[in-house]
């Protein structure tokens, strides 16, 4: 096989992880569960390098002069397979790169995809899971489709707890800014965990939020979920404005478009909305409510544009020759 394509899909965490447990492994200090998406996606396309020995990064169309972000992964991977030479990576995005979107998660989870099956790896799971982590501390939860959870207690374990059509849910994305973000996660949640007083009270709740989202979850009780849900993305967001210095990745136009969605849900439209390290706000709702929700937010001023999605599927191959 000379060459593998493969898609993976941006996960948006309902509850949160921001903060390490170790930085040379990239673990999260936390547990984490996310919802992947369907519309947005990042395909990789890699090949073996047999010009020289080096890796070759192209994303969006760019070569970038890092490989940073991919390195750990790669080397990690490499040992695996005992490659000794070069890869050529072509990732593209359909969405904003680094904007909040969760690009580096489904841009790593398709790329450590591609790779077991161009060199025939057939990985486990949790090797895929150790790979893709070194890359991105949420990539995992990208592997897999539905509502995840990725278990910082029991080893790592990462594994879908509601598939796609059990609880077919849909989701909307206000886009209100294209930029990327200047400070990235892994910068702002070391700070974080550095300076916020708010640090340790946020790492000790995290058990019980996974709780109660995992018994919400198994009882598909939307209320609940939303529930805590908003409030594990409220403590982050306080977590993110303690830190010294104090991170902020919100703009004038979330708070705008935050201030709308609770007015539609005065209204009596169930919903409930997440933030991560950028300006986009994800809107979780019913699929008989999306319309109502999307007409009162379509011709909003702070929203740049609306992207629809729902529940997706993990990574996997699309292409191989
Ligand atoms: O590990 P990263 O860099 O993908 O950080 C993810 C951080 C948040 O999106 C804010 C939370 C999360 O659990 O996805």
């Amino acid at each position: 096989m000379s060459k593998v394509i493969s898609i993976a899909h941006p996960n948006f965490a309902l509850i949160k992880y921001w903060g390490k447990a170790d930085l040379k492994s990239n673990t999260p200090a936390m547990s984490s569960i996310s919802l992947t998406i369907d519309t947005l996606s990042s395909t990789t396309k890699i090949s073996k390098n047999r010009q020289t020995n080096e890796n070759i990064w192209i994303l969006n169309g760019k070569k970038q002069e890092q490989m940073r972000q991919l390195d750990p992964t790669l080397e990690y991977l490499n040992r695996i397979s005992n490659y000794t030479s070069g890869c050529i990576i072509e990732s593209n995005n359909n969405f904003p790169t680094s904007a909040g979107l969760a690009s580096s998660a489904s841009g790593i989870a398709s790329l450590v995809t591609a790779y077991d099956r161009l060199f025939g790896l057939n990985l486990k799971l949790d090797s895929l899971v150790q790979a893709s982590i070194l890359g991105s501390g949420s990539a995992p939860r990208s592997l897999l489709g539905g509502f995840v959870i990725l278990d910082a207690e029991i080893g790592l374990n990462c594994e879908t707890i509601c598939q796609p059509e059990d609880w077919p849910l849909s989701v909307l994305i206000c886009i209100t800014d294209y930029k990327e973000k200047t400070i990235s996660s892994r910068e702002g949640m070391e700070i974080s965990r550095k300076t916020s007083p708010l640090y340790k009270s946020w790492l000790d709740s995290n058990k019980k939020d996974i709780q109660t989202a995992k018994a919400a979850i198994d009882e598909k009780s939307f209320n609940n979920l939303g529930e805590v849900a908003e409030k594990n993305c409220y403590k982050m967001l306080e977590v993110m404005k303690s830190s010294d210095p104090s991170i902020n990745y919100l703009s004038k136009q979330t708070i705008d478009c935050i201030n709308k969605v609770r007015k539609i849900r005065d209204k009596g439209v169930d919903l409930f909305y997440t933030l991560d390290a950028g300006p986009q706000l994800k809107i979780i709702c019913k699929p008989e409510d999306k319309e109502t929700i999307k007409r009162d937010l379509e011709k909003h001023p702070s929203v740049l544009s609306l992207v629809e999605a729902n529940i997706g599927f993990g990574a996997r191959v699309i292409n191989e020759s």
